[in-house]
């Protein structure tokens, strides 16, 4: 497929929605993982169905990985397609899930504040009343100036209720109401396996679309955990739109039934 006529992979126009539309996509192996248990996923995706990645990157308006995918990768999440295929050299609006703020100062999306915005999206202050909160509270106050100071962007969001003190989560309604009030209309969530699952288990996923490399990993990080889901008509289901081979891997493109 040359540059001119990589394939639009959203819908246009939108549906109409008062939130943005979203689309998860990630490369997994044919048994469902989107790394191995060390962590490694670099190339799930063929040399053609990386495309996929940078197609969306260019064509929505916002990118989203969690805290996790930034540790592990440092992604830098801008669209690399050349002038012929990106020419008015749009890049999305990259935003990291991070409740507690933890992006460190050294990584590339830090570094790369001049090629497109970063919005850090963290939790609400939690009311506290010791010693041990109050400076915890100072310290992330502390590296919130560090990340403003690098030209990134920081707002605050509630945590979803069944969010424990180890593991913040924020609350995806608000994340995605917010989002749309800046005029965010289409949302990729890129990863990783904590937020792919969080999106599908509050079924905010409009479209999926899976990258899958013909290889099998056994146990390793699966790309979605549990969504509560005991019986099948409680599955989150979706409808078929396509499936193609690009290169060795098959792209597979789906709608969530409304
Ligand atoms: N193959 C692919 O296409 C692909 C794409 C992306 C990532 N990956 C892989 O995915 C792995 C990382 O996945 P991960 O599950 O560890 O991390 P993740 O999903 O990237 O990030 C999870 C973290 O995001 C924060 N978070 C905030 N709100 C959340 C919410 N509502 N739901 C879920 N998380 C929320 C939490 O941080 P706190 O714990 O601080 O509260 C949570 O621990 C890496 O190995 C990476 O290589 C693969």
């Amino acid at each position: 497929m040359s540059h001119q006529d990589l394939p639009p992979l959203i819908p246009s126009p939108l549906p109409r929605l008062s939130r943005p539309y979203v689309v998860l996509s990630w490369a997994q192996s044919a048994d469902g993982q989107i790394a191995t248990r060390t962590g490694d996923s670099k190339y799930l995706s063929s040399p053609e169905s990386l495309q996929v990645q940078q197609i969306l990157r260019r064509d929505c308006d916002a990118v989203l990985v969690g805290i996790g995918t930034v540790l592990a990768d440092d992604p830098r999440l801008l669209c690399r397609l050349s002038p012929e295929a990106n020419p008015r050299n749009r890049q999305p609006l990259r935003v990291i899930l991070d409740a507690r703020f933890q992006t460190p100062p050294e990584a590339s999306l830090c570094k790369t504040t001049r090629e497109g915005p970063v919005l850090i999206i963290g939790a609400e202050t939690q009311p506290s009343n010791n010693a041990e909160n109050e400076a915890q509270r100072k310290d992330e106050e502390t590296r919130i100036q560090k990340l403003l100071a690098l030209g990134l962007e920081v707002i605050r969001v509630p945590i979803e209720k069944d969010s424990v003190p180890s593991r913040l989560k924020l609350d995806l309604r608000t994340v995605l109401d917010r989002l749309y009030q800046r005029g965010i209309q289409s949302l990729f969530v890129e990863g990783g396996s904590a937020v792919l699952t969080s999106f599908l288990r509050a079924n905010l996923a409009d479209r999926v679309i899976l990258d899958i490399s013909p290889r099998f990993i056994g146990q390793g990080i699966p790309a979605v955990r549990d969504l509560g889901v005991l019986t099948l008509p409680e599955a989150r289901r979706f409808k078929t739109i396509s499936v193609e081979h690009w290169g060795e891997n098959v792209v597979w493109v789906m709608d969530a039934l409304s």
